[in-house]
């Protein structure tokens, strides 16, 4: 299978498994990526998700060897079948976790941009070398990139093609930590089961208004925040967590 899904209570770990080509992305490869994202967006006992690679690598790009002979029709199927990938982490209810273990390049820096959150382990590196093939970041990075570290930041980055050891990529706020390789999932998991730990709806509400402060002016991101905040008021989720602290208990939540 060329994406594993494996449960731990209430994470969802996915794993790319392409590692003789470190782990590049063939429509195959893609298309079993989308599956697994959708399988996993769709699942309501999942409260968060990591996303890893096999091997050395999290992802090398797109297969360069596939893309070889595309022509620009091909090149749009391609685009938007990466496109639809980052847009269902996006739309996913569950914060979605890139644990970066090697290599994530060109596309693979795009799927990992996809996702909420960005640990990286210390043998890690991350670019966006397509300029140096003729093409363009193709998944997302011109706009995701720009977004997370800012026009200059971006700019210098898909113009140079240049690669990036985790240390730089932590001190650009592209990634949110550097671990050692070994202790790399471990972490994931820690602060997956912390996400998972609190209000499912309280966290998927959050991770929408998040979406919309990147979308749209303040006042409106504002104005949909309070709603969101009042409905919270509804829910089972509200009142157990708040009976819980009073209590001086943990709370359990259902998602309710
Ligand atoms: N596509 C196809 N095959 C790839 C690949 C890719 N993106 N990246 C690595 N591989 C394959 C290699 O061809 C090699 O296979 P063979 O042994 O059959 O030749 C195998 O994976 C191992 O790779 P290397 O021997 O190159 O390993 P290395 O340790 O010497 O180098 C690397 C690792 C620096 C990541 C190097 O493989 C590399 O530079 N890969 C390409 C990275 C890249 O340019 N990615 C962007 C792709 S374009 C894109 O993603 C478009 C988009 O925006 C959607």
């Amino acid at each position: 299978m060329a994406v594993r899904i494996e449960r731990d209570g209430a994470v969802a770990v996915v794993t790319m498994s392409r590692p003789e080509a470190l782990n590049a992305f063939n429509t195959e490869q893609l298309a079993a990526l989308r599956d697994a994202v959708d399988e996993v967006a769709a699942d309501r006992s999942v409260r968060c998700a990591i996303l890893t690679g096999e091997g050395r690598a999290f992802a090398a790009g797109a297969d360069i060897k596939e893309m070889a002979g595309k022509s620009p029709q091909e090149g749009l199927a391609f685009g938007r079948l990466g496109h639809a990938i980052g847009l269902a982490i996006n739309a996913a209810p569950q914060p979605w976790i890139a644990a970066i273990n090697g290599h994530a390049l060109g596309g693979g820096c795009e799927i990992a941009l996809a996702c909420d959150i960005r640990l990286a382990s210390e043998t890690a590196t991350l670019g966006q070398p397509e300029v140096g093939l003729g093409i363009l970041p193709g998944w997302g990075a011109t706009q995701r990139l720009t977004r997370l570290v800012g026009p200059g930041i971006a700019s210098e980055l898909i113009f140079t093609g240049r690669r990036l050891k985790a240390p730089e990529a932590l001190a650009l706020g592209l990634v949110n930590a550097v671990y050692p390789l070994d202790g790399l999932m471990n972490k994931a998991r820690e602060m997956a089961a912390t996400i998972a730990a609190n209000s499912p709806t309280a966290v998927a509400a959050s991770k929408r208004m998040i979406a919309l402060a990147l979308d749209g002016p303040l006042a409106n991101g504002l104005a949909r925040e309070a709603e969101t905040f009042a409905l919270s008021f509804g829910t089972a989720d509200q009142r157990e967590g708040m009976a819980a602290f009073v209590e001086k208990r943990a709370a359990a939540f259902t998602g309710e």
